[in-house]
């Protein structure tokens, strides 16, 4: 009896607490202004990379749909995304931070995803072959879809404590393959930094300064490797885990 009489007590002080802290406001919505636009494009898949042996609740549902195993001489594969007119595909996902490219000065091997108890998402690096990269593309000109690319934003960086990494971002491997794709005249709408890293973070995260820093180097080398060419593909940052 004496506790239920304290509760009461409790949310009867609450009561009063919230009570204080109510106040009238007016809020106007300007109709006439526009404060963003949603472009044709918003309507978007996303090709992933997990691998076929990606399990989970007794289930390994990816079979061959990830960026490196996916059919694209399927008949119907080009034709549902030429139905969608512009459909934007994002490359991308949780293990996309682990790919490496297999391209220019890459000092690491570069080895496909293995199941690694101890990796991030429990898979080991995985390796993107210039070759793939060649069909990709080859295939997603022919539908005309939008292509958003999500970059490797954790090379180079170490874990610091549970979820959390540290260190500036190694944007080598990124570089040489961001101008490999410029040199074979890929068209990338946009360059994704990292897969939900931001925030809380997805398994991963960095923290908000040191993600800023390695932005604006990003933003340099898109510059840089584009400068002659127009439009020059968007940067979508930051990704986030809220
Ligand atoms: C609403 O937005 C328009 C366009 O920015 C502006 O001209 C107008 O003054 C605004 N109206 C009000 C009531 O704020």
């Amino acid at each position: 009896m004496g506790f239920h009489f304290s509760l009461f007590l409790f949310l009867a002080s609450l009561s009063v607490i919230w009570a204080q802290n109510v106040e009238d406001v007016t809020i106007v919505v300007n109709g006439t202004e526009v404060v963003t636009n949603t472009d044709d494009n918003y309507i978007c898949a996303t090709v992933d990379w997990w691998p076929h042996d990606k399990c989970n609740y007794d289930q390994c549902p990816w079979g061959s749909t990830s960026v490196i195993n996916l059919d694209l001489t399927h008949p119907n594969l080009a034709k549902a995304i030429q139905a969608f007119k512009q459909l934007r595909i994002r490359i991308g996902g949780s293990l996309q931070d682990q790919v490496l490219y297999h391209v220019g000065n890459l000092q690491s091997p570069c080895h496909p995803f293995q199941k690694m108890a101890s990796g991030l998402f429990g898979f080991s690096k995985g390796c993107l072959e210039m070759d793939r990269w060649d069909e990709v593309n080859h295939f997603l000109s022919k539908t005309g879809a939008l292509v958003t690319f999500g970059l490797n934003a954790l090379h180079g960086r170490h874990q610091i404590k549970k979820g959390v990494w540290g260190g500036n971002w190694d944007s080598s491997n990124a570089h040489d393959f961001i101008e490999y794709t410029v040199s074979k005249g890929y068209q990338i709408d946009s360059w994704e930094f990292g897969n939900e890293l931001s925030g809380s973070g997805v398994g991963a995260s960095v923290a908000a300064e040191q993600y800023g820093k390695d932005l604006i180097n990003l933003k340099a080398i898109i510059n840089n490797l584009y400068k002659d060419l127009h439009p020059k593909p968007l940067l979508v940052a930051p990704g986030g885990f809220y």
